[in-house]
């Protein structure tokens, strides 16, 4: 056993450059396991042989953490050996020449197991979280993806509910496909299945389940449907068959991330699992929908070709965020989902790359592996492969695709395998393109336009890929700008076509033009750049009217949006014209589509428009921007004042209620107007829509309207009354009270909030649900007291020794420090050196603090 410190002093960096082949090949592993609270026996029997890769006659070093060793056997013999703090070595000496089994037999304590990986409990249940290297912590063994071997499970207990992977077989589960031990998953327990039959394009029967508390059965219909969905479409989509006779989904309470897709036994955050119409909300369902497609593409693109070593994640984790918002888009709207995907790229892959945090897609060193499971890897990954898409082509995609299943089915590839199918299929040179795999940053892409006046038409490209912590210089890469031509009448003169930008700099000229053509860049946001271009406010609100390109109609407003915005923060502007004028039009446009003109309604967040000022060489002051933000709402909200009425009645959504994108869409849209119409009315309408709601996107939706104008207690404390008994709802309760505080309220709430009994900081969903949103609520966090920030320290030095994973992802709350202003800066370096002296740091919270004091 060892403590955190001792973990700690241990810590190492990990290189990219050092990988070496596993000394041995694992043929087959056979588990048995003895269930208790306190004292769970694990017996492994693992049948080995000299990996051929790695000549010589080596040790075999296996890891292990918080094991207790019990015994150990190799070809039936009694081995004298002594664990180390991470591992234990069997040494050459002791091996045969050829294959040879070693049986061990250990102990662990699930009930004990607060950090959630390994095996642990969660209310009663045992489960599993072995991604990435949590398996060492349920039995010694080679616990790196590249070492694949078959699985076969034994589980010992009273319980009625007893998975593994694989098929179910006389008591035992197999699992007949090799597998890394990442993959590996247990759960048993008190648990009810919703089932569904589901047949193979090629005839396959699987039985699907879907495992849930009892009491909770009632709420998986959804996901079942978004199940069948998802396999049914990666046959069509991808020819992607499913390889087993059942597949297990497990919604577990206490879980540190939306969900894993452990092989044939899906594990998942109840929250992603749950829903009915009284308790999700429409984007509940919508993330339901796509993480369980996620979960389930990743049966291919993940454990049937897995990863060679942790560096290559953006392989399996690109890949599949990618499929999953194909998937999305198909189910949905191509152009909403397209609009909600960068505007989460933006908030979050943007604000990570633009500070100490940032990294390559692909990194080349790391501490702990836990802390790379990030936006940059996983949606800037998908952005990347979108561009790889765009640049050869649908064509060259299904055939760069194939190729790659075909190629390495059963294998644990790298980025340079999957850049290799991409080359071997369609001939083209990738070596530029691979630069977006390793080079840190956000590219600034400016345009500046040219007309000759006699029907030439110039555009000129140019980038800078700005320096990011260890990489101070950068080299041009190959980006793709998709870009339209619109007439001054609005029609368009050139279709979307994609430019190749591949120096730092080109001029591309379009000829034959009758007048000069209002340009559309970046159309479908085509590459996951900053876009430099300087429109006029009557330019951009043309292009809201006109262009044909969803993505950057609705670009066009939310760029007037923002320098609307910024204005008013900067120079004390009055809220623009143009852009009251564009948003009456659109609110009362009932040719667009509803969830389009919600989005184009919503105004920029506040976070978002501390990094553009930021960008644009400002210090952002939080206080300032909250002020014009709420100005810029108001005036909006005057505006439409008129309107307003007959527009919500309008979004009515007749019928009892559907989860479908149409009617989600217009309750969207109803919200957006509803949240103006609160600034006007005290609440009048915000109340009437919670007390008259049958689902929880109203009821949810019209509080958080309530709330956001600082009113609503009344309707807070029905809505605990109403759901105090439901863990999932109350943590929307948590949430919508902390992101909607004021500034000077907000340390208050939260103390308030913290303290009461059912703040149970164990359970991920509830910690996030507070300290999340303390982080997520701008203003507040940065407000000049300084409150906010030592707040988030100090629960993250509490919650460092239970949970160090959920600490470190939540420390990313600080990464944007060096935005602000002298004080700011100051007094949040304070609050990290605060935490990288607590004693007994993680290795995964010291390194994020490490990191982020540079
Ligand atoms: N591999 C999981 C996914 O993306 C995420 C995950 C990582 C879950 C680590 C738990 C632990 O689907
Ligand atoms: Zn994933």
């Amino acid at each position: 056993m060892q403590d955190n410190a001792a973990q700690n002093n241990s810590a190492r960096t990990i290189h990219l450059a050092d990988y070496q082949p596993f000394t041995h090949c694992v043929d087959q592993v056979d588990l048995t396991f003895r269930l208790h609270p306190t004292a769970t026996r694990v017996l492994a029997k693992l049948a080995l042989s000299p990996n051929p890769a790695r000549p010589g006659h080596q040790d075999l070093r296996l890891n292990g953490i918080d094991l207790r060793l019990i015994s150990a056997r190799l070809n039936g013999a009694v081995l004298d050996l002594i664990a180390d703090e991470t591992g234990l070595t069997v040494p050459a000496t002791l091996l045969p020449e050829g294959p040879f089994t070693l049986e061990t037999e250990v102990e662990i304590a699930p009930a004990q197991n607060t950090a959630l990986e390994g095996l642990y409990m969660s209310n009663g249940l045992y489960c599993t979280q072995c991604e990435a290297e949590g398996f060492r912590k349920i039995t010694f063994y080679p616990d790196r993806p590249d070492v694949m071997a078959p699985f076969r499970v034994r589980i010992e207990s009273d319980l009625p509910v007893l998975l593994s992977n694989g098929n179910p077989t006389g008591g035992e589960w197999v699992d007949p496909w090799p597998k890394p031990a990442y993959l590996f998953a247990l759960v048993a327990g008190d648990l009810i299945a919703t089932s569904a039959d589901f047949t193979t394009a090629s005839g396959r029967a699987v039985k699907l389940n879907i495992w849930v508390r009892p009491g909770d059965e009632t709420r998986t219909d959804y996901a079942m449907d978004a199940l069948i969905r998802s396999m049914r479409w990666d046959e069509t989509a991808y020819g992607r068959e499913y390889d087993l006779d059942v597949f297990n989904i497990v919604a577990v309470d206490d879980f540190n991330m939306g969900a894993m897709e452990n092989k044939g036994l899906n594990i998942f955050n109840a929250k992603y699992v749950l829903a009915s119409p009284e308790t999700a909300t429409d984007d509940d369902y919508a993330r339901i929908e796509a993480i369980i497609a996620h979960e389930y593409f990743h049966n291919w693109t993940g454990n049937r070709i897995t990863c060679r070593d942790w560096f290559q994640l953006c392989l399996k984790e690109g890949l599949t965020v990618f499929r999953d918002q194909q998937f999305s888009g198909d189910m949905r709207s191509h152009a909403v989902k397209r609009i909600e995907d960068v505007l989460t790229l933006r908030a979050r892959q943007f604000r990570e790359d633009g500070g100490p945090l940032a990294h390559a897609v692909r990194p080349d060193s790391f501490v702990e592996i836990n802390n790379f499971y990030t936006a940059t890897v996983y949606e800037k990954g998908a952005e990347v492969i979108g561009m790889l898409k765009r640049l050869v082509g649908d064509d060259g995609y299904k055939q760069a695709l194939d190729l790659y299943f075909d190629r390495h089915d059963g294998q644990a590839a790298t980025i340079e395998d999957w850049l290799a199918v991409f080359a071997d299929a369609t001939g083209r040179d990738l070596a530029q393109f691979k630069r977006w795999y390793e080079q840190a940053g956000t590219p600034r892409v400016t345009v500046k336009e040219d007309w000759d006046g006699a029907g030439t038409f110039r555009l000129t490209l140019s980038q800078v890929n700005p320096p990011t912590p260890g990489q101070p210089v950068k080299d041009a890469k190959v980006i793709p700008v998709a870009v339209g031509l619109l007439n001054p009448n609005g029609g368009e003169v050139l279709e979307t076509t994609v430019l190749e930008l591949t120096n730092s700099e080109q001029v591309f000229e379009f000829n034959g033009l009758a007048a000069r053509p209002v340009p559309s860049i970046l159309r479908g946001f085509s590459a996951p750049v900053v876009l430099e271009h300087a429109v006029d406010p009557t330019t951009r609100a043309f292009l809201l009217a006109h262009d044909t390109d969803p993505f950057n109609k609705w670009e066009s407003g939310r760029a007037l949006a923002k320098e609307i915005l910024a204005r008013m923060v900067t120079e004390g502007a009055a809220p623009g014209a143009d852009w009251l004028e564009a948003m009456t039009q659109v609110a009362g446009d009932d040719s667009l589509d509803p969830a389009f003109r919600a989005l184009v309604l919503r105004l920029p967040g506040e976070d978002d428009m501390a990094q553009t000022l930021f960008a644009a060489g400002h210090v952002p002051d939080p206080a300032a921007i909250h002020a014009a933000r709420k100005r810029l709402g108001l005036a909006l909200a005057e505006r439409l004042a008129p309107a307003l009425p007959g527009l919500l009645a309008g979004t009515v959504v007749d019928g009892p209620y559907s989860p479908d994108a149409k009617a989600a869409g217009k309750r969207a849209l109803r919200l957006a107007l509803l949240s103006l119409q609160t600034r006007l009315d005290a609440g009048a309408a915000a109340s009437a829509l919670f007390a008259q709601a049958d689902n929880m996107t109203d009821e949810g939706g019209a509080l958080a309207c309530l709330l956001e104008q600082g009113i609503g207690a009344e309707e807070l404390a029905r809505f605990e009354a109403k759901w105090h008994g439901d863990r999932l709802v109350m943590d929307k309760w948590f949430s919508l009270q902390v992101l909607h505080a004021a500034p000077e309220a907000l340390a208050g709430v939260v103390n308030r909030l913290t303290a009461r009994p059912d703040f149970d900081m164990k359970n991920p969903n509830r910690f996030r649900s507070v300290m999340g949103m303390l982080a997520a609520n701008h203003a507040g966090f940065h407000h000049a007291d300084g409150a906010g920030y030592r707040l988030l320290a100090d629960w993250l030095i509490k919650l460092d020794p239970l949970n160090p994973q959920t600490a470190a992802r939540m420390s990313t709350g600080f990464e944007s420090w060096s935005r602000y202003d002298a004080d700011r800066q100051g007094m949040i370096r304070g609050e990290l050196a605060r935490m990288a002296a607590a004693p007994g740091l993680s290795r995964n919270l010291g390194e994020m603090v490490g990191r982020m004091l540079g």
